[in-house]
């Protein structure tokens, strides 16, 4: 990407397919990777960490399709400062428009002598040598000397200096174990600007973590110094607590332009359809008071603040909430609201749905609205998020069930699934409750054994008819897979969420046993 030529504009560099996706219970699959990538690209981001090609096969293929069929931003891929990483990236992102080899290596002492076991010369070395290999396959290329903030100054000025000369078109100072704080962070930056050679050819990135809560404030330090890119995930997801938050960082700079000066190519009115968006496909919500995008971030309790609020907005209110894409008004449609009435809510939602999908939505909307007479906005997003992630040749489709529960007898479930092949088969289970006879009679039939380590059932919007959300977090063979389901029924929603996760792991046993993994990492993944 080339240096923008406004200097007050800063580059948004979205990670959250990457380092978001990296952190637990956050993992996506790759309809629902370019479903996000595609909300992004709408959001106006720069650049799209894609994910980290040599990771695994299902991250290649993501990065790759990522590249393919996203237009706009820059799409880039991770990799480690050896050849077999960087080939691997520069193949996943060489269809892309405008694509990024993203290369790292840690450079701190800790580092360096516990997990790399190797002198800082031979690491200055091995980030030139990367950062050139990088640079043959790719013209734009970004350099990370990972746990930055905990490396000595000098050492880190002079690998970022050999890196500038060896090619690197935008350097990431990355505080990786959230150990800066904004003054430490600011003179950092600071340092590199004033002491490196060719620093100003560079676009410089900061990317932080959120361990000390302090990840924005450090990335707004930097920015005051002179960085322009700013790395970020939305909802603020990533590694333990998280990287610095989309949404904070560029409401930041945008409600206090009067300070920073400061601008980005955020269309801010996505931010929120962005945020549930990502809630819903990862099933982790965000905390109520979570700035910007959290429930309550607009929600004015005490008589004093509603009494002002109704005088003049701006006495309590500093963002309106429109801005961000949380319309004021939350009833949307009901029972006799057309096919495209729906499809415009379902598109200001960010949900990008073929004609078949939104006709399954306007069938599924009709029969919510004859049980149900509110719909919400999150009864939409619910039903609109399910057409995701139903996958398209399910080894396992569910035909009905039945169960049983009550005080003082014994819990039983029936369930009929239809195979792949168009048999129907049936069978039944007792459980300790409703749900756990219902999984039990499933794994009958399907004969995957698979552990649920997270189960959770929540209602979709306020009223006791409520759509129910189920999302099932499951491990098989040490890999975790997440689904999650709507329906009236938070029985019938748990099945469906169950029945999602156990057709993942058969299509992947099914794919194992036809294509041989092709590339097996040599180190271990970061996680970072
Ligand atoms: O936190 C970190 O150091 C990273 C790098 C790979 C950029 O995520
Ligand atoms: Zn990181």
């Amino acid at each position: 990407m080339p240096v923008p030529t406004d200097p007050n504009r800063v580059i948004v560099f979205d990670t959250t397919l990457r380092d978001g996706e990296q952190s637990p219970g956050c993992s996506m699959n790759l309809g629902e990777k370019l479903e996000m990538a595609r909300a992004l690209a709408d959001l106006g981001v720069d650049v799209i960490e894609a994910g980290f090609p040599i990771a695994s096969p299902g991250d290649f293929e993501s990065v790759q399709a990522i590249a393919r069929q996203i237009r706009g931003p820059v799409i880039a891929g991770l990799a480690r400062c050896n050849p077999a990483d960087i080939d691997r990236a520069a193949d996943a992102v060489k269809d892309a428009e405008r694509p990024r080899i993203h290369v790292f290596l840690a450079t701190s002492a800790i580092h360096r002598e516990f997990k790399l076991r190797m002198t800082a010369e031979e690491v200055a070395k091995r980030a030139v040598e990367g950062v050139k290999r990088a640079r043959d396959r790719c013209a734009d290329v970004e350099f990370s000397p990972e746990d930055a903030a905990r490396t000595e100054l000098d050492f880190l000025a002079e690998v970022v200096e050999r890196v500038v000369e060896a090619g690197a078109t935008t350097l990431n100072i990355p505080d990786t174990v959230g150990y800066a704080v904004p003054t430490h962070y600011a003179a950092i930056i600071r340092h590199l600007k004033q002491k490196v050679r060719g620093i100003d050819k560079c676009v410089l990135s900061v990317h932080c973590h959120n361990d000390l809560g302090l990840a924005v404030a450090n990335s707004l330090a930097a920015l005051q110094e002179g960085a322009r890119q700013v790395e970020c995930t939305i909802n603020g997801i990533g590694e333990r607590a998280g990287n610095t938050a989309l949404e904070e960082v560029v409401m930041a700079l945008r409600t206090r332009h009067d300070f920073y000066g400061l601008t980005t190519g955020i269309n801010t009115k996505h931010l929120y359809p962005v945020s549930r968006k990502l809630a819903l496909v990862t099933g982790t919500q965000v905390q109520r008071n979570k700035a910007i995008v959290g429930q309550n971030a607009f929600a004015h309790e005490a008589g004093i603040h509603q009494d002002g609020m109704l005088k003049e907005r701006s006495t309590y209110e500093i963002m309106r909430p429109e801005d961000v894409g949380i319309s004021r008004t939350e009833l949307v449609l009901g029972k006799h609201s057309g096919r495209h009435a729906l499809k415009q809510r379902v598109t200001d939602l960010g949900f990008h749905l073929t004609d078949e999908q939104l006709n399954r939505v306007f069938e599924e909307f009709k029969n919510l609205a004859d049980k149900k007479k509110e719909i919400y906005d999150a009864d939409i997003e619910a039903l609109a998020e399910n057409q995701l992630q139903t996958g398209t040749g399910n080894l396992w489709t569910l035909v009905g069930f039945t169960s049983t529960a009550g005080t003082g007898s014994q819990t039983s479930a029936a369930v009929a699934l239809r195979h792949l092949d168009g048999t129907v088969r049936r069978d039944a289970a007792i459980g300790n409750g409703p749900i756990d006879a219902l999984i039990k009679a499933i794994d009958r039939i399907t004969g995957l054994a698979v552990k649920a380590v997270d189960y959770r059932v929540r209602s979709v919007s306020q009223d006791m008819d409520a759509l129910g959300e189920a999302s099932i977090e499951i491990e098989h063979a040490g890999k975790r897979s997440r689904a999650r389901a709507v329906s009236q029924d938070v029985v019938e929603a748990s099945a469906l969420a169950y029945l999602e996760v156990v057709n993942r792991v058969a299509m992947r046993q099914v794919r194992d046993r036809l294509k041989p993994t092709d590339h097996v990492p040599t180190e271990v993944v970061p996680s970072s």
